[in-house]
């Protein structure tokens, strides 16, 4: 895209943000693409970041499913263990300290199951992950409506897509399985999410009749979470919608086609240069 339509998009981009009194960031897995992750975008995205699911013919939504806990966790555990590994060893980039540096109130609302946010020193009670966390564990069954934190290490045969290791639950000594919501899912153990659900309606109740501006990332049409939640607030808040994305930044108020960390780059040069941010 020509130079001088990006700089007037961060223009207006920055405008928003100066007229703001507080600032919602939502984030689908396109966040974390300039920290070295995959998106999963449509099935030969998941492919390339996973060949081996290729070759079993499995897509996304087959393989991140609690079927496969129950028929071959080494397997279920080679996916979630190999994406718990990664995500661990990942750092944010720098895009997220230019979003926890932006001066006013804040929350966060992702579809990540991560952590990056959490990692990068976000406040945890300003948190909602819609789909869970891979750094929580719960029975497969579940025996109890409780989830505890992943501290274990999984090692993974790549070459066969096989666990090694499956961690347990801690009640019972079924197989555990990562506190996510999967498709399919039923047996998904929501207290932490509905905890976090908690603390959101909180904040939004305190920010009634306050300017609210969403800067929505990477948030794919896949599993339009992300995408509709925006949409809705801007609709029913007034709020204002930026839409980060490289491939489809279409529907909101102010479409920026760049990756997140460029886009939060020419933002934080224009915020600098206005004065907002030192
Ligand atoms: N890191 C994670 O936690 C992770 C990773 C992959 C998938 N998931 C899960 O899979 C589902 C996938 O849905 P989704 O919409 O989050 O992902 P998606 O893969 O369907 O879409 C990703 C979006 O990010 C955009 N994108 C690509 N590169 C980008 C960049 N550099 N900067 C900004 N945007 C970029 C793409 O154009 C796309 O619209 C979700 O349920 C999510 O929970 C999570
Ligand atoms: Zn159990």
């Amino acid at each position: 895209m020509a130079q001088e339509k990006i700089s007037k998009l961060i223009g207006l981009f920055a405008d928003k943000i100066e007229e703001s009194d507080a600032i919602l960031i939502t984030a689908g897995a396109g966040m974390g693409v300039d920290s070295g992750l995959p998106d999963f975008r449509g099935v030969e995205g998941f492919w390339r970041a996973y060949p081996i699911a290729k070759k079993l013919g499995l897509r996304f939504e087959e393989l991140a499913n609690p079927y496969w806990f129950e028929k071959d966790p080494h397997l279920a555990w080679a996916f979630y263990g190999h994406r718990l590994n990664l995500y661990r060893k990942t750092q944010p980039h720098r895009g997220f300290k230019i979003l926890l540096n932006l001066p006013y109130p804040k929350f966060v609302f992702t579809s990540n199951v991560d952590g990056q946010f959490q990692k990068a020193g976000f406040h945890p009670g300003k948190i909602v992950e819609i789909h869970g966390s891979i750094h929580y564990l719960q029975c497969t069954l579940p025996c109890r409506e409780e989830i505890w934190e992943n501290r274990e290490e999984i090692e993974i045969d790549m070459e066969n897509f096989r666990a090694l290791n499956l961690p347990k639950c801690k009640f019972c000594g079924r197989v555990a399985r990562p506190n996510i919501l999967m498709f399919g899912d039923w047996n998904f153990v929501e207290v932490r999410v509905n905890r976090q659900l908690l603390n959101f309606e909180k904040w939004l109740a305190e920010m009634e009749g306050k300017k609210i501006t969403i800067i929505e990332i990477g948030a794919g049409k896949a599993v339009p979470t992300i995408r509709r939640l925006g949409e809705k607030l801007r609709r029913q808040m007034g709020a204002t919608l930026i839409r980060i994305n490289p491939r489809e930044p279409e529907g909101g108020d102010i479409p920026i086609p760049l990756g997140a960390l460029s886009a939060l780059e020419f933002l934080e040069m224009e915020l600098k240069k206005r004065g907002v941010i030192e």
